[in-house]
């Protein structure tokens, strides 16, 4: 929980994260007992195969009769970054997304200059739809937003192929 918390106040994380106010420990435990409750938000912890927690992952938004949602991942030490193991959660995540919770479309937003994140979601299937003009303000600038999703019968055979 704690790392949760440090993660998600870290600079190098937020100037890629949508919000923007900083998060108290009492509010991140408030969130975290909270998650149970919340039937259109599902949120994973990530763990390596030898159980350490290095990030997390959710499906929010959910919309139970459009079937659609909207994914967010964070993986919380640089050194941790670029390895992989945003595209093995996403696809995990992709994998329950359509064959347990039987949702049709999944989406994502992201900063324009997050090279990263639109590299590992488009390794996941997910195509740009649009972009919101000048939508995120940080550090003293105006940056657009690149909306992107996958379908499921698009990620099908990238799943098929995909060696965890
Ligand atoms: C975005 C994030 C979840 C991706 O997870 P990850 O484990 O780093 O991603 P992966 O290693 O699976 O894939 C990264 C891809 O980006 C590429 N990449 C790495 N650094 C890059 C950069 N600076 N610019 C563009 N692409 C880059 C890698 O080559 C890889 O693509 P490839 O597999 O086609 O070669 C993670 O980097 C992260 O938590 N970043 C900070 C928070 C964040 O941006 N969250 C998403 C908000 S929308």
């Amino acid at each position: 929980m704690e790392a949760f918390q440090r993660w998600i106040n870290d600079p190098g994380v937020r100037k890629f994260m949508t919000g923007f106010t900083p998060i108290g420990l009492q509010e991140e435990e408030e969130w975290i007992d909270g998650l149970g409750k919340r039937k259109n938000n599902i949120t994973f912890a990530i763990e390596t195969l030898e159980g350490e927690l290095i990030g997390n992952i959710g499906l929010h938004g959910i919309d139970w009769v459009a079937r659609v949602a909207t994914t967010g991942a964070l993986i919380g030490d640089e050194q941790n970054r670029g390895k992989g193991y945003g595209t093995d959660a996403k696809m995990i995540l992709l994998d329950y997304a359509f064959h347990t919770l039987n949702l049709r479309k999944v989406c994502s937003e992201a900063i324009a200059y997050n090279g990263r994140s639109l590299a590992f979601n488009a390794r996941c299937g997910y195509k740009e739809e649009g972009r919101r003009k000048d939508h995120f303000f940080k550090d003293g600038q105006y940056y657009d937003g690149v909306l992107t999703a996958v379908f499921r019968e698009e990620w099908l055979p990238l799943w098929q192929e995909y060696n965890l």
